[in-house]
C-alpha cells in the first residue's frame, strides 16, 4: 500500500525497546520511567470500591466534579492560585493526551514551537501532527539550564508556542524562580502560549524550590499546565492526567478533547480524588520518598566508575560513563543490558540531533533491593 506517512521518522521508542530486552534478557530495568512498588494500598481499594458501587459508566467529558474540585484545592494549596473547577480543570488520559490535545488547541499549518533538547518525546509527533514545526534549543550539561537570552533570539514572527518542562525529564534539572521569571518575560514579549509539563511536580528535592507555572499570574494566563496522577500515586498505568488551563484556553482545548478519549477512566477518577481529599499528605510527602531513594542510588554508586550529574527533580539520574567505555549511548545501553543485566536509556535519543555525549538515564523509582542489585552490578564495571 502506498501510504505516506505523517512521521517519516518514528519508529518503536527507545523506551518500549529497552524495556523488551530487558525482559528478554531479564536484566533489571532502570530505564523506562515506572515504579516496580505497589501504589498505596488506600488507592487500590478506593478504585475497587467504586467499581463495585457501579461507578462504571462514562465519566463527565471534563472529568468528575470531585476531583476538579480536588485539582483546585491541590493547586491553591501548592502554588496558592486560586481557578474555577468548572472553567480552568480538564481530566484526561495521562499527561500524554493533554500534552497532545493542547498542542492542537494552538498550533496551526506553518507555526513554530520552541522546545528544549534533550526533550520528552511526545512533543514533536505532536506538533508536526498539527502542521507545525519545532525549533530546538539543546540543553547542555552538567546543569541543563536555558539560556534565556538565546532563547529570545530563536522567536520569530512565526512562534506560537514555548513547551517547558519542569522538573525535567531526562536531566533533573528544576526551573529556578529566575527561570519562570525569563519565561515569563519572553512569553509576554512575543504574545506566546506556553505548555508547562509538570508531571514530576511533587519531585522537587533539597536545594531546589517547588515553583510553577501557576506561580506566576501572567505567565499562567498564556499556560496549559499539564500534570499526571500517574507518578504522583505511583500508577503510570493508569493514564490519568489534567490540564488547568485559562477558561478561553480550556475551551479550546476541551473541543479537542471531547473527540479524542471524551473522557477517562471513571473508577480512576474517584478513587484519585478520595485520596486526594483524605491522604493529601502522600502529595506532599513525596518529594522526601524519592529523595531518599536517590540519596541511596548515589551512595550506592559513589564507588562505581560512573560520574553521576546533578539532580535536582524527578526519577531520574544522569550518569556519564566516559571513563567505562567508548562506546556511543545507545550501544552502551544495548551493552549495559545483555552483558550486565541492568537497562538504561540513552541521553542522546532525547534531542533530535541524536549526538552521543556518553550519559545514560537512570530511573529510580525501583524498591531499594531493586536499586542495591543494580548499583551492585554497576559497580564492577
Ligand atoms: C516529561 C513527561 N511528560 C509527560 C509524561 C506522560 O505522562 P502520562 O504517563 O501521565 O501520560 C511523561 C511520562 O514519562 C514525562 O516524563
Amino acid at each position: 500500500m502506498d501510504i505516506q506517512t505523517k512521521l517519516p521518522w518514528v519508529g518503536t521508542t527507545i523506551f518500549s525497546q529497552m524495556s523488551q530486552l530487558a525482559q528478554q534478557t531479564g536484566a533489571i530495568n532502570l530505564s523506562q520511567g515506572f515504579p516496580d512498588f505497589s501504589a498505596d494500598q488506600r488507592l487500590l481499594s478506593a478504585v475497587n470500591e467504586h467499581v463495585l458501587a457501579g461507578r462504571n459508566q462514562y465519566a463527565p467529558m471534563i472529568g468528575v466534579a470531585t476531583l476538579r474540585q480536588q485539582i483546585a484545592d491541590l493547586t491553591q494549596n501548592c502554588y496558592q492560585r486560586t481557578i474555577d473547577p468548572e472553567l480552568e480543570v480538564t481530566v484526561t488520559s495521562g499527561a500524554t493526551e493533554a500534552l497532545f490535545v493542547a498542542i492542537q488547541a494552538v498550533v496551526r499549518p506553518g507555526d513554530e514551537v520552541i522546545v528544549f533538547d534533550p526533550a520528552y518525546d511526545s512533543y514533536r509527533p505532536a506538533v508536526e501532527l498539527a502542521g507545525g514545526k519545532t525549533v530546538h534549543i539543546q540543553l547542555t550539561a552538567p546543569d541543563f539550564r536555558p539560556d534565556w537570552t538565546a532563547v529570545a533570539k530563536r522567536v520569530t514572527a512565526n512562534t506560537r508556542l514555548i513547551i517547558v518542562n519542569s522538573p525535567h525529564n531526562p536531566t533533573g534539572m528544576v526551573f529556578s524562580a529566575e527561570d519562570f521569571a525569563a519565561l515569563q518575560a519572553l512569553v509576554l514579549a512575543h504574545d506566546l502560549f506556553c505548555i508547562s509539563d509538570e508531571v514530576y511536580e511533587h519531585m522537587v528535592f533539597a536545594g531546589a524550590q517547588k515553583l510553577s507555572a501557576n506561580c506566576f499570574a501572567a505567565l499562567a494566563a498564556r499556560t496549559f499546565v499539564v500534570s499526571s496522577f500517574g507518578k504522583t500515586f505511583h500508577v503510570t498505568g493508569w493514564k490519568l492526567g489534567y490540564c488547568v488551563a485559562p477558561a478561553a484556553l480550556t475551551i479550546e482545548f476541551r473541543k479537542i478533547h471531547q473527540y479524542v478519549t471524551f473522557s477517562s477512566y471513571t473508577p480512576a477518577q474517584f478513587a484519585i480524588a478520595d485520596m486526594l481529599e483524605q491522604q493529601r499528605e502522600l502529595v506532599h510527602e513525596l518529594a522526601a520518598f524519592y529523595q531518599e531513594k536517590r540519596d541511596l542510588f548515589q551512595r550506592l554508586m559513589a564507588s562505581s566508575r560512573f560520574t553521576l550529574l546533578p539532580c535536582q527533580g524527578t526519577y531520574f539520574q544522569l550518569a556519564d560513563y566516559s571513563e567505562i567505555s567508548d562506546l556511543a549511548d545507545v550501544e552502551f545501553c544495548r551493552w549495559l543490558t545483555v552483558e550486565h543485566g541492568v537497562a538504561a536509556i540513552p541521553l542522546s535519543v532525547f534531542s533530535k540531533q541524536q549526538q552521543s555525549a556518553k550519559i545514560v538515564r537512570f530511573c529510580f523509582a525501583k524498591q531499594n533491593k531493586t536499586l542495591e542489585q543494580a548499583a551492585e552490578r554497576l559497580c564492577k564495571l
